[in-house]
């Protein structure tokens, strides 16, 4: 297999290597090519552009496979545990028994936030989106932590990462409770990570939360589950805040400002409004699909379709399972579980949905499972942000440790007027 290939530019052959990675996808390397030749490449939205090489996620789009440092996400689904995830993807290896202790007693030294952080949630509207609270809260978590700043070695990373993980779990917590105008619960350094934000979402000071184990393995897999997938619009964008130097909290900042979006992490609220749209009685589940077929109608079906799954999605079928599972344990009968059965038994045999390869993604289970939990819509992207954060932590470091990563600065064809000149007031 040849290991270079060869453009002609005017008449000139230039030639640029191959890079081939450990599950043998090539990429061309064309860092060379401006300098040689005068072109840049353009590619909308990237989608045939590599920006790095990274070892943390590996996804095969049409076999629909995902891996977190090598291992398939399948099997994680047994022993579902959220922090062991992250510090794998984090630190390129599962942790050592002593390793995990230490990390999760760092989680649990760090889980609340400093007292004067309340203030600022009482600067938010009852009406603030949650997205933008946990971006700006995350913004001032790194405000009290300056030493955090420069992270200079592994083991001060550590420990950033550990209240990074620990405390954007206080602050969606403390978030749900501002909007709607509850008193903040303190964590309980007693219960896990994910019973631990349950607790802090929904207990009273008078009546403690008790968290079913079955609820508390459902948020593990769907946190485990988010945890990373790999060039993502909002682990990219943290990759570009990161290269300039930026801190951590404030590229994680960023990255949850990327996640909102609804073709991006906002999609499982827009799944569960498309389902209440068709359960409301405004529309079967059959004109519903046949809408999203019309392009003009710019209506799409949510939680189908991916930039990289041409093929099912292994999250969206692990979830479906979860769903499944857990609102049968909690007798928990979800109409909008019926509808979403339906679109998806029809979109997997419409010739539409077939010849784009269309298929259910993460966000089209995941939004009915955290409704069943009692966790509201709108809290259903910071869910997915709380999830994806060690993912990002994981790409900022890789970025950061990379001795040979530079600024990102991206190339363009300018298209905008020509040889213009300034007109003064008076003339124009
Ligand atoms: C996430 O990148 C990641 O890894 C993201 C994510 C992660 O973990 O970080 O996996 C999480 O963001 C999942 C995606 C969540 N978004 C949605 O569910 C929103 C609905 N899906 C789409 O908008 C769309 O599928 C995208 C944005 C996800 C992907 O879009 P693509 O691959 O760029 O596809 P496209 O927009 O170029 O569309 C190709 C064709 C078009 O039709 P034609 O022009 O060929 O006639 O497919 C159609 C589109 O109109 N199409 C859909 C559709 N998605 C694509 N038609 C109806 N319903 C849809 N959902």
């Amino acid at each position: 297999m040849p290991n270079t290939v060869q453009i002609v530019v005017d008449g000139k052959t230039l030639t640029y290597p191959l890079v081939e990675g450990t599950e043998g996808e090539r990429g061309v390397d064309i860092s060379k090519l401006r300098a040689e030749s005068g072109l840049i490449t353009l590619d909308q939205g990237y989608g045939n552009t590599g920006s790095c090489q990274s070892a943390i996620t590996y996804i095969d789009g049409d076999k629909g496979i995902l891996r977190y440092r090598g291992i398939p996400i399948e099997e994680f689904g047994k022993n579902a545990d959220f922090i062991e995830v992250s510090w794998l993807l984090i630190f390129g290896r599962l942790p050592k028994k002593d390793e995990l202790l230490r990390f999760r007693s760092r989680l649990t030294a760090n889980a609340h936030l400093h007292e004067a952080m309340k203030h600022t949630f009482e600067g938010f509207p009852i009406t603030a989106p949650p997205m933008a609270i946990t971006s700006a809260m995350i913004n001032t978590l790194g405000c009290f932590h300056p030493e955090f700043f420069s992270l200079k070695d592994e083991e001060v990373l550590e420990e950033a990462a550990a209240r990074l993980i620990s405390k954007i779990r206080t602050i969606a917590a403390f978030t749900y409770r501002r909007v709607n105008g509850l008193p903040y619960v303190y964590a309980n350094p007693k219960l896990r990570y994910c019973a631990n934000l349950l607790h802090m979402m929904f207990s009273m000071p008078y009546d403690d939360l008790v968290v079913d184990q079955e609820i508390e393995t459902a948020m593990n897999l769907i946190f485990i589950l988010h945890a990373d997938h790999e060039q993502n619009c909002s682990t990219s964008t943290v990759r570009m805040v990161g290269s300039s130097k930026a801190n951590l909290f404030a590229s994680c900042a960023a990255g949850v400002c990327a996640l909102w979006g609804p073709l991006h992490g906002g999609a499982n609220v827009e799944v569960l409004e498309m389902l209440e749209q068709i359960h409301s009685g405004g529309l079967t589940a059959e004109k519903y699909i046949e809408i999203a077929k019309q392009k003009a109608s710019g209506v799409r079906l949510m939680g189908f379709g991916h930039r990289v799954y041409k093929n099912y999605d292994p999250r969206a079928k692990m979830l479906q399972s979860v769903c499944e599972k857990l609102l049968k344990k909690l007798k928990v009968k979800d109409p909008l579980l019926d509808i979403a059965r339906k679109l998806e038994e029809l979109a997997l045999k419409d010739q539409y949905f077939i010849d784009r390869k269309l298929y259910p993604n993460v966000d089209f289970y995941s939004g009915i499972i955290m409704r069943a939990i009692g966790i509201p819509t709108n809290m259903f992207t910071v869910m997915f942000a709380i999830g994806r954060l060690p993912g990002w932590i994981a790409h900022w470091k890789e970025q950061h440790d990379d001795p040979t990563s530079k600024i990102a600065r991206p190339r363009q064809i300018y298209v905008g007027p020509v040889n213009k000149h300034y007109v003064p007031t008076e003339q124009r």
